[in-house]
């Protein structure tokens, strides 16, 4: 007699719409919710006939290495997919393409070494957020992902995680295919520099986290490229900055700029004595680019004096120069004479020694002492008018000295 509507109220309860439908082994279905759920049971592939109903997939920590087109069907009205901590390896292409209203795919805590260039492709652009945290196993897995970000046509992106990645650097261009971009996380990773062109082609960018990466600091140019993003909120916190001369760039656009949400924590990490010390107001002297100002004025005249003196010689050594060059004919006539000069009162004292030994003075002298007392004389006589020794000897003077001696006699 109650037996009936108790096993009317059995069957209403067990077999509600939804709840009637199979739920995959493994997994734990929620009609109400629309929700189903297969945590970790180990599952070796993405689990077929989810229900229909199904708005949100959690599919996590289990060991499925591969997923692909046939991974995900029938599921039109999936709109979150959680796939992290599964021990993805390869995406096949068009993975997802039956997901036509998906919105959030997290695929965190993966290890993707092979990612199809077409893998996040899904008609209609659906997707706004994709969460690939921790999920990337190697630089090969970053040039895939680069390509499936180009390919994937992911213009409605607009959160893209890709923290905790190890990333080292970034490719060029790596987002500019995803033009709506309003958040990007790169937390986390091992960036040592922005460059240009890093963030190329991101006009709607409102959230930037480069915190906990690699940073020393941001060079012009890195400034720049973080300048061109305009109206955005920047997080480079937790960076190991170092405080030295070349910091100074970054220091000052961090006293002026409004773009750093975390400025607290930009810090310096380096050199001891700098050590935590935030980075905006910093001073030029305390970064150690500048001895302090009155001798770095005193340096500065002293520096200016010297190069003043230097420019001095140097005018005059070439004054000096161009005069010898002018006069390079006079010059040489000097030398000549010189030479001459020399050459001839060498000449001349070769010559009077040459009279000291000459065998016919000796005879001259023999012959008469009164002579040679003569010669001697006029010898004596004529060397103080003997200009050779002061000024160059005419052949006249030598004819005379050559001659006078005779004549004498
Ligand atoms: C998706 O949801 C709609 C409305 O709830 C439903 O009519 C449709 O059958 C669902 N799709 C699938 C594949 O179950
Ligand atoms: C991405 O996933 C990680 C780990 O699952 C989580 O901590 C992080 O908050 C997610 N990112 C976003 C933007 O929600
Ligand atoms: C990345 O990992 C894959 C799979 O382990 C490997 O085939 C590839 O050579 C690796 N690439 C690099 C650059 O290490
Ligand atoms: C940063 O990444 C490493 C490895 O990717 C991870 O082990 C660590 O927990 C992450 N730290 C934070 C604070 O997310
Ligand atoms: C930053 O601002 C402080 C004052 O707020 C100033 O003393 C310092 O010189 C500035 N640093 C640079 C590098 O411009």
């Amino acid at each position: 007699m109650c037996i009936f509507p108790v096993l009317v109220f059995l069957g209403v309860f067990l077999c509600a719409p939804h709840q009637c439908l199979e739920c995959p082994s493994g997994c734990e279905c929620f009609a109400v919710t629309r929700t189903v759920k297969c945590v970790s049971k180990a599952l070796l592939s993405v689990p077929p006939n989810i229900p229909g109903y199904a708005r949100t997939v959690v599919i996590t920590g289990n060991n499925i290495h591969k997923i692909g087109p046939d991974s995900f069907t029938e599921l039109e009205n999936v709109t979150n997919i959680i796939l992290s901590n599964n021990r993805i390896t390869e995406m096949a292409s068009h993975t997802f393409s039956a997901l036509v209203n998906l919105r959030f795919l997290d695929l965190s805590g993966n290890q993707l070494a092979l990612i199809h260039p077409e893998a996040l492709r899904i008609p209609g652009s659906p997707l706004q957020e994709l969460n690939l945290s921790r999920s990337l196993h190697n630089f090969s897995a970053l040039t895939d992902l680069t390509t499936a970000l180009r390919w994937g046509g992911l213009g409605g992106l607009l959160r893209l995680d890709l923290s905790g990645n190890h990333l080292a650097l970034l490719p060029p261009g790596m987002f500019s295919h995803l033009p709506n971009l309003q958040q990007l996380f790169l937390a986390n990773n091992s960036l040592v520099a922005v460059y240009s062109g890093t963030f190329s082609g991101m006009n709607h960018l409102e959230v930037l986290d480069l915190t906990r990466n690699a940073f020393g600091t941001f060079r012009a140019d890195a400034l720049q490229e973080l300048e061109k993003l305009g109206n955005v909120r920047i997080l480079l916190g937790n960076n190991p900055y170092a405080c030295t001369c070349e910091i100074r760039d970054f220091v000052s656009w961090l006293n002026k700029t409004k773009a750093v949400v975390d400025v607290e924590a930009v810090r310096c990490s380096s050199p001891s004595r700098l050590t935590d010390t935030q980075l905006r107001g910093l001073s030029v002297q305390a970064i150690g680019c500048v001895v302090p100002v009155l001798a770095e004025v005193a340096d500065l005249s002293l520096q200016t004096s010297y190069v003043f003196l230097g420019l001095v010689l140097g005018f005059v050594a070439m004054v000096f120069l161009f005069v010898l060059y002018l006069n390079r004919k006079g010059m040489k006539k000097w030398i000549n004479e010189m030479r001459d000069a020399c050459r001839d009162v060498l000449e001349g004292y070769h010559y009077r020694y040459e009279i000291d030994s000459d065998p016919r003075l000796g005879n001259v002298s023999a012959d008469s002492s009164r002579a040679q007392r003569h010669l001697a004389l006029a010898l004596s006589q004529q060397l103080p008018s003997d200009t050779c020794i002061v000024q160059v000897p005419t052949d006249l003077q030598i004819k005379q000295v050559t001659t006078s001696p005779p004549v004498n006699l």
